[in-house]
């Protein structure tokens, strides 16, 4: 058997029709940029997420960046966000002259130790961007209640975190702006890629708006340097067709989400992600990722007991995995304070001492909606084979 980490053709059963024709609808109409699919999108998508206006744009790093610019977020700020994330998050700090500084985690959670952000503020501060990583919602109010404290924005990172909850409402909702992805892989994926700024104040909307057609609030009329970021109109028509089922597949991964858990629970040597939120919370599990903390696995794959670093151990049990047919993926290896091209802020090893832990221990087994029991109980019995005293 082989199982992907990550899989769309199985949607293709579901919604290939729908799908091809609200692309061929698209083509017939001659309009592809902008038009009536990218209108109702918008629309469809701020009535999800619960907000007035909803901007779209070419990737969950221009949704970052256009957020970060909206917000005259720039040259000497500073922005408290997480390392433990993709690099774009980081990225589109810096890409707007702006300064990252991270904080370091939950080892629970994986996401920002919330107790942390107060002592990372600055008189340089403008914002907070809190990251829903892996579909785990943030405490949004406590949040929102440091931000308004020390006067700062909150850019929500909800890349990942498409139909996640925190108490009710859902992620994007809360801070000043909220920024999507629809990247294939995403809980709401185009056929390529595709981003979204959720927002409630309607001067935010209109300048992420211009700055994502080349700064221009009228035609041939540019009143700042802004982008070329337009989600296009055939990827519009897809994501139409899939918001519609966004919930049904969210409630189709904690299926799997809450299996995992439930028969991998016994297994001592791997740590399971937390999912103790209150039922008015949703993770959306865009990502299962478990953490292997010792090496005591080793004798029962014959490998060579070289194998001791706890990131040796991890790789080793992933290279089993995928000799066994169940492919998976490492979010993130390396800490983004860590990465080469951040050398310059002065992080060294040790500095972020839980977010370098987790990144040398975590591996995303398959999640997919269409995951089938089958599948699901390969993977299951694989792993508890190799972990078996
Ligand atoms: C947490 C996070 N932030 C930002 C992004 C950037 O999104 P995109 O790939 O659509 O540019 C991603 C996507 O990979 C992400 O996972």
């Amino acid at each position: 058997m082989q199982i992907p980490p990550f899989s769309l053709e199985a949607q293709i059963s579901e919604i290939g029709e729908e799908i091809e024709e609200a692309l061929i609808k698209v083509f017939r109409s001659g309009k592809y940029i902008g038009g009536e699919e990218v209108i109702s999108f918008e629309k469809a998508f701020a009535s999800e997420i619960q907000t007035s206006y909803s901007v779209s744009c070419n990737s969950g790093t221009d949704a970052l960046i256009l957020a970060l610019r909206s917000l005259g977020i720039g040259q000497g700020d500073e922005v408290i966000t997480s390392s433990f994330s993709f690099f774009a998050t980081a990225e589109a700090i810096t890409s707007v002259g702006a300064t990252p500084v991270f904080v370091d985690i939950d080892s629970k959670t994986y996401l920002m130790d919330l107790s942390l952000i107060e002592k990372a503020i600055t008189p340089k501060t403008k914002a907070i961007l809190p990251v829903h990583l892996f579909g785990h919602p943030l405490d949004m109010d406590q949040i929102m209640a440091i931000a308004e404290l020390n006067k700062l924005k909150v850019i929500e990172d909800c890349a990942q975190a498409a139909g996640s909850y925190w108490r009710g409402k859902p992620v994007g909702s809360y801070g000043d702006v909220g920024c999507f992805s629809f990247f294939p892989t995403k809980n709401l994926g185009a056929a390529g890629d595709g981003g979204a700024v959720t927002t409630n104040d309607l001067n935010l909307a209109q300048t992420i708006r211009q700055l994502a057609i080349h700064g221009m609030p009228k035609r041939y009329f540019h009143t700042n340097i802004g982008y070329n970021s337009r989600l296009d109109s055939l990827q519009a028509a897809i994501l139409n067709v899939k918001l519609n089922r966004l919930n049904k597949w969210i409630k189709q991964r904690k299926e799997i989400a809450l299996n995992y858990i439930n028969k991998l629970s016994e297994i001592e040597s791997i740590r399971l992600p937390s999912d103790n939120l209150t039922n008015t919370s949703v993770h959306s599990w865009n990502q299962f990722v478990i953490r292997i903390v010792d090496n005591s696995f080793i004798k029962n794959i014959k490998a060579n007991s070289e194998y001791v670093l706890d990131n040796q151990s991890r790789d080793l049990f992933r290279t089993e995995l995928q000799r066994l047919g169940i492919n998976t993926i490492i979010y993130y290896p390396i800490p983004i304070h860590l990465q080469p091209i951040y050398k310059e802020l002065g992080y060294e090893e040790g500095s972020l001492p839980v977010t370098e832990k987790v990144c040398n221990q975590v591996i995303s087994l398959p999640i997919f909606p269409e995951l089938n029991a089958i599948q699901q109980s390969y993977i299951i019995d694989k792993i508890k084979e190799i972990f078996k005293k």
